[in-house]
């Protein structure tokens, strides 16, 4: 995984927001730090609560928001200098929101939805256009594609919707698709055929993605490696396998027990994570305060990212250097996920 070459770089990014909250300007860090990176044809997931940071990430990933600190490369160029150029930056990095029902015109044909990318970043012409239109609805799987052309989006199911925000996101030939929580608002039972259709993408149409959600078992099904954000910093990474079947890190592991089991004893039903106080986080570990296995260590400095084995690293001092040393291979064998790797 590491020889391959690195389509995305995040690297020490930094993002705070300014807000006002009862006639007061509070400080919202919503990004610390964070770096990772992902290779070309690879599916990254963010994974996190709400309010950890991952809808910034891809606010910055996609050039709509600033960091503050660090830097984000696309392609071997600075995010900075496609800046310049952002209709080009736009066709190579496209979004897929949450909410298809939001992200399409109502008074606007399936057609015309994906024929406006088509014309607007690759002028075809008008018999190229409309073999393009096919092309990609039959990608998506929008078949037969005579019945879904003139349809309007109040005639389309939700998981036909967000087939037509695919599509109308590969129009433009993207290189990377920054998909957040694109299944969270679905039929469960259709949330893996949309998952399924975006493993296709990569493979097919050779498209990176960025999956962000807040479900660890999506991201182990999807995604080649996984990120966790914890209050904005990154807290875990590594192969998606080994993350999600085995995490090392208590705040993913309690994200694993989280997700209820209908089979599990009544004991060892879900953890409420949402039931657990924030309190201050400066100076030391972000999780301290929800932490079970919390030492006083963890309040007197931040964990930095350590591998263990050779597919995870983990922000924890419970897996400090030495004991990391012990479990790693010889110098640990490098994510993919790390900048310079
Ligand atoms: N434009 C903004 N102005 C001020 N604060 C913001 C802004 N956008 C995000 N935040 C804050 O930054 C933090 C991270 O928000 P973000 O939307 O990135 O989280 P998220 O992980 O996507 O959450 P969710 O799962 O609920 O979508 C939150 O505390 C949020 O309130
Ligand atoms: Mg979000």
């Amino acid at each position: 995984m590491s020889d391959t070459r690195a389509l995305v770089e995040v690297d020490g990014v930094t993002k705070t927001y300014r807000t006002r909250r009862n006639g007061r300007w509070q400080l919202v860090r919503a990004v610390r730090g964070v770096s990772f990176r992902i290779p070309s044809q690879h599916i990254v997931a963010l994974v996190g609560e709400s309010g950890s940071g991952k809808s910034t990430m891809a606010k910055l990933v996609t050039a709509v928001e600033r960091p503050d600190h660090g830097h984000i490369v696309f392609d071997g160029r600075p995010i900075e200098e496609w800046r310049r150029n952002l209709r080009e930056y736009r066709r190579h990095v496209q979004m897929v929101f949450q909410d298809p029902y939001a992200a399409l015109n109502p008074l606007n044909t399936v057609r015309y939805a994906i024929s406006r990318p088509l014309v607007n970043y690759r002028r075809l012409s008008q018999g190229a256009l409309e073999a393009e239109i096919r092309r990609i609805l039959e990608t998506v799987h929008l078949t037969p594609v005579d019945e879904f052309l003139e349809k309007l989006p109040f005639e389309l199911s939700g998981g036909q919707l967000q087939r037509v925000v695919t599509a109308r996101a590969l129009a433009s030939q993207p290189r990377l698709i920054v998909a957040d929580e694109p299944v969270s608002m679905l039929d469960v039972s259709i949330r893996a055929e949309i998952l399924r259709l975006l493993d296709e993408l990569r493979s097919r149409e050779g498209v990176s993605i960025l999956y962000i959600t807040h479900d660890l078992i999506s991201a182990r099904m999807l995604a080649d490696d996984i990120v966790v954000l914890y209050r904005g910093t990154v807290v875990e990474e590594g192969a998606a396998s080994t993350v999600a079947k085995a995490p090392r890190h208590p705040y993913t592991q309690l994200l694993l027990r989280s997700i209820p089991n209908p089979w599990a004893p009544p004991e060892e039903t879900a953890v409420d994570l949402s039931r657990i106080d924030r309190v201050s986080d400066e100076g030391g570990c972000v999780f301290r305060a929800r932490c079970p296995q919390a030492m006083e260590r963890c309040a007197e400095a931040v964990p930095r990212l350590t591998a263990v084995g050779g597919q995870q690293r983990v922000a924890c001092w419970l897996y400090d250097r030495a004991e990391a040393g012990e479990n790693a291979p010889e110098g640990g064998q490098p994510s993919a996920l790390r900048p310079g790797n």
